[in-house]
């Protein structure tokens, strides 16, 4: 094997999760150039092995899927999994012990999609969200559970280390794109102590970037520009808990969940990244054939983007924008369908 080898870890998980990774990967090795091999690692996880062994994720099995050069995730869960519990035991698990700091979500109006805004306006912007801190941490506790003397605190961690590298990846970012535009967005005029650490970092480090041009909003304007004017963000960058729902505004003006991609990145490499579609499991529409594999196909072009193979992820990007300009016309496909559809336009 030569350095030339992407070893990929493939978690397809439940529901629709093994159909959509399926046509993800028919498209990833059709789009691999001859000299770069593929090795895929198979994990059996998700609600499937929860029922059968009442495991999440080993520490074997976190040790092992350390070691390869990334993760594609399909989806996880199903309805008789008690809520929790494979989102702490497994997706959270991951995403701390990987430090995937920066949860990256892209968002584009695609041709032929429908999206609630009037007009159709120009979308197409990435939404760079902060993964390891904010009030996500499960750093709180509750006294006096059950009375009326209740009281719960669930406090948001902000270190100067965790703000300075993902605002520094998201000023790369920006500077990569042609519009170099970068959005800080938080509530820096009630939350003083963090919007302070966010918004100096973000100034101290944009002085670094000239060629950058920056904006800050609050984050509940941010929600209405979104809504009216989405067409001036490029790219946001924000905490955990703001970023989280964004991101979910994002896709819903953006055409839905059957195209909504994302990452879950450690840009240092240190660990593997994960790639997943934003959508579940899908069990109303699972062995239907109806699942559509778009959103983690856009996925698996972040994973290439990841690892260097900027020329591929491209391709793969504008495959999916040929496909959808073309969809209304065709006619309805199948999961399989629409994967071959996917593969035969990147092939060389
Ligand atoms: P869901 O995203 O699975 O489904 C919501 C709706 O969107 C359904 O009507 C479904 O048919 C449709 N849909 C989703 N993906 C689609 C696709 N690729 N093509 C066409 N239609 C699609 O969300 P839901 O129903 O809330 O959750 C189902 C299960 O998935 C639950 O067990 C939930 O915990 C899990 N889940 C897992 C996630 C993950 O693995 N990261 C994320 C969200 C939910
Ligand atoms: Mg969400």
């Amino acid at each position: 094997r030569t350095d030339r080898t992407i070893d990929l870890a493939v978690i397809s998980g439940d529901g629709i999760g093994p159909e959509v990774v399926a046509q993800g990967l028919k498209v990833l090795t059709a789009v691999l150039p001859p000299d770069v091999a593929l090795e895929t690692h198979p994990y059996d996880l998700g609600a499937k092995r929860w029922h059968a062994t009442g495991e999440t994720l080993t520490d074997e099995e976190l040790e092992r899927l350390a070691g390869h050069d990334a993760i594609l995730l399909g989806a996880i869960g199903d309805p008789g999994v008690p809520s929790g519990v494979l989102e702490r035991g497994l997706l959270l698990k991951l995403r701390f012990a990987f430090d995937h700091f920066v949860n990256l979500r892209p968002s584009t109006l695609f041709p032929n999609t429908e999206s609630p805004l009037a007009g159709r306006p120009e979308i197409d912007f990435v939404v760079v969200r902060e993964g390891t801190e904010g009030p996500y941490v499960g750093n709180g506790g509750s006294i006096r559970k059950g009375t009326p003397h209740e009281v719960a605190n669930e406090v948001s961690v902000n270190t100067a280390f965790g703000v300075e590298r993902v605002v520094r990846d998201a000023f790369a970012r920006a500077q990569a794109r042609p519009r170099k535009k970068l959005t800080l967005v938080h509530k820096n005029n009630v939350l003083v102590h963090a919007g302070h650490l966010w918004k100096d970092t973000f100034d101290r480090v944009g002085r670094e970037y000239p060629e950058v041009t920056t904006d800050y909003l609050h984050v509940d304007a941010a929600t209405i520009f979104m809504v009216t004017d989405p067409a001036r963000f490029d790219v946001i960058v924000t905490d955990n808990l703001f970023g989280d729902i964004i991101t979910d505004l994002a896709a819903a003006v953006s055409g839905g969940i059957g195209l909504a991609a994302s990452g879950n990145i450690n840009p240092t490499r240190q660990f593997p990244s994960m790639f997943e579609p934003v959508h579940g499991s899908a069990p109303d529409i699972a062995g239907s054939g109806k699942a559509d594999p778009t959103a983690t196909v856009l996925s698996v072009a972040l994973l290439l983007r990841h690892l260097g193979h900027e020329a591929e992820a491209a391709r793969v990007e504008a495959a999916v924008t040929a496909d959808l300009a073309e969809r209304d016309a065709a006619p309805v496909r199948t999961t399989d369908e629409i994967g071959d559809a996917l593969a035969a336009r990147v092939a060389r």
